[in-house]
């Protein structure tokens, strides 16, 4: 049985100098692990899954095989970024599947909120298992479980956790990252070169933009949450917000209201928009944004995306409001 709790004596990782000493005591630890077999990794793109990645890269090299899949509920640019991180400059052994066109279809006239996580987690098992079995010779299945998860095993880390896979695939854990908390998993990042804005990233939930978009999803208002989302996050970063607010994202209701654009009458969708600090997630309090700020956000997504004609802004703290609307 793995043992899941920290050692006692185990030095928190505040600086490189001792993101280094875990990583050098990591890579031994996996080589000696992994030998010369191959070990599969679900790679999202998040924080913890990129850095499994970026240690297994340098501890086995192409013997890791990443598997990132595209389930078209990602943030603008994130798949792309993957791609040329992983692919083109760390060198890796990726798989890229676009699984868009199956996930949405999947998810068509979905409307409640837990039925739409349990849709995107089984796709999800069910593309992953699928390019598992096109592999050979695999016999490690890396995770990028930390260990906050171990200590609370809450659904959020639901995207990372492929142990839902059928008993003929059941492949040895790998997780060199489960007993570090979030901010010495992000000095490991850092330390191994990984671009800041991968290793800074806000918390994004594994069914993505699929519980920003509500209700049903259909393609047209994923795409508007999307474009918004991005809108968002650029005039953060010019900002200086981006690292500040703990999470910001924008969301679409499946309502329409009237509006005017160009002198014609425009019924289209609103969009919301959430920033918020907390610690824990438990709690959390609203931004206080600049309102000339709030103004020119508003004034650009609704000249720039397709289909909205309003923005609001959530003013709800957490409690009463969560800090996702579904
Ligand atoms: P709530 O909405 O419950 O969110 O206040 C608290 C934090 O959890 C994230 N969240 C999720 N993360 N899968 C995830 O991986 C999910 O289904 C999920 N739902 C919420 C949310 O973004 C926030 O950071």
């Amino acid at each position: 049985m793995s043992n899941n709790v920290r050692p006692a004596n185990m030095e928190r990782i505040t600086t490189p100098a001792l993101a280094n000493k875990f990583i050098e005591e990591q890579l031994a630890a996996l080589r000696a692990q992994i030998g010369n077999k191959k070990v599969l990794l679900a790679l999202s793109g998040g924080v913890d899954s990129s850095v499994v990645a970026a240690l297994l890269i340098k501890a086995v090299g192409k013997q890791l095989v990443c598997v990132h899949v595209n389930h078209g509920l990602l943030r603008k640019g994130e798949p792309e970024q993957v791609i040329k991180v992983f692919r083109e400059e760390m060198n890796a052994n990726l798989v890229y599947v676009d699984a868009v066109d199956r996930f949405l279809d999947k998810l068509a006239g979905v409307a409640e909120p837990e039925r739409k996580r349990k849709v995107i987690g089984a796709e999800f098992i069910r593309v992953f298992e699928e390019e598992a079995r096109k592999l050979e010779g695999i016999e490690f299945l890396a995770q990028g479980t930390i260990y906050p998860d171990i200590l609370e095993s809450g659904p959020v880390k639901a995207h990372h956790n492929v142990g839902g896979l059928p008993e003929d695939l059941k492949f040895e854990l790998v997780e060199p990252l489960k007993f570090l908390f979030k901010d010495e998993v992000r000095v490991v990042g850092e330390a191994l070169g990984l671009p800041k804005n991968m290793v800074y990233r806000q918390p994004f939930p594994g069914p993505g933009l699929g519980v920003r978009c509500l209700g049903a999803i259909t393609r047209d208002r994923l795409e508007a949450v999307r474009e918004s989302d991005a809108i968002l996050r650029e005039e953060f970063a010019k900002n200086g917000l981006e690292g500040k607010v703990w999470q910001y994202f924008t969301l679409i209701p499946d309502f329409k209201s009237t509006g005017v654009k160009e002198n014609v009458r425009a019924y289209e969708w609103p969009v919301i928009i959430r920033a918020v600090n907390t610690k824990d997630a438990m709690t959390a309090t609203v931004e206080d944004i600049p309102f000339p700020l709030l103004q020119h956000i508003t004034a650009r997504i609704t000249s720039e995306v397709k289909g909205v004609n309003r923005v609001l802004y959530d003013l709800t703290p957490k409690p009463t409001g969560t800090i996702e609307w579904e």
